[in-house]
């Protein structure tokens, strides 16, 4: 099984970590859209279009499976990735839900995630569908992402976000918090304290394997040769390179540039600069 996985950029390494651990015998190509990151403060067109053209890029790697591992394309591109891919594909929100429900529905429940996010609306729909009567709220956390890309995991400025955000969500007493962004999970320890003990911590990356424990290609049998993963991002690998290697904790991994197909040649960007500029 060849496994796609792509996100906006680094925080989609918190999904293919886990599922690397998970399915160690599959071969994984993984492409961050560094170029282009955020997607979480974009329209749901551009965000739509972005997602659609990663999937296209991975497709040209012979992939049987694609996960969506960003939380603000699994919520704003699920219906044009499907139409778009012959492949089966897996997005953060419906692994999320489950795992929420097999928890039995802990309410009242607190999503976190990008503003796209949390204003498409994706989580709180597929909660009510599943659970109508249950209380729901979710509150978007700008300032997680950046902190979380500076290595900024721990601390005074962590606590200061957290309580700008979610000192008015804590009164509510949330039974569950549902980390609806690839970056909250490093987040996960002080954001777990800041909540305390009762409160149950629902994450994509183990929702996500919870849910590939169910596809058949994901049950093979260990095999002998290593499984092939691939790195791709649309910016410099450089820092991508040494973050992942950081963050897998794997020497050497080698990631390569993706030319994707919308994003302007350098020429066209020169010669639209000088048609502008005359
Ligand atoms: N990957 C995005 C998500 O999970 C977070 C970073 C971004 O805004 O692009 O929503």
């Amino acid at each position: 099984m060849r496994v796609g996985v792509f996100d906006s950029g680094l925080g989609g390494l918190t999904v293919l970590k886990a599922l690397i651990g998970a399915f160690p015998q599959n071969s994984f190509v993984y492409l961050g859209d560094t170029a282009r990151t955020p997607y979480g403060s974009k329209s749901p067109e551009v965000v739509a279009r972005y997602s659609v053209e990663c999937a296209r890029f991975l497709l040209t790697k012979g992939i049987d499976f694609l996960v969506v591992a960003c939380n603000t394309a699994s919520s704003l591109a699920m219906a044009q990735i499907q139409a778009e891919v012959p492949c089966p594909v897996v997005g953060t929100i419906e692994p999320s839900i489950d795992e929420w429900v097999r928890m039995g529905s802990p309410e009242p429940l607190l999503i976190l995630g990008t503003r796209a996010t949390v204003q498409s609306q994706a989580y709180q729909r597929g909660i009510i569908s599943r659970s109508p009567e249950s209380r729901q709220l979710a509150v978007a956390c700008p300032l997680f992402v950046p902190l979380v890309e500076e290595g900024i995991l721990e601390g005074p400025i962590v606590d200061h976000a957290m309580a700008l955000y979610l000192d008015a969500y804590r009164r509510e007493h949330p039974t569950a918090v549902m980390l609806g962004c690839t970056h909250y999970p490093l987040l996960r320890t002080p954001i777990a304290r800041f909540f305390g003990p009762q409160t149950r911590i629902i994450d994509s990356p183990g929702a996500i394997c919870d849910r590939l424990k169910q596809e058949s290609g994901f049950h093979c049998p260990p095999v002998i040769t290593p499984c092939t993963r691939e790195y791709y991002v649309t910016d410099d690998p450089t820092r991508f390179q040494t973050l992942a290697e950081r963050f897998l904790g794997e020497p050497n991994v080698v990631v390569s540039r993706a030319e994707l197909a919308s994003l302007p040649s350098a020429s066209e960007s020169i010669n639209q600069f000088k048609s502008n500029a005359t």
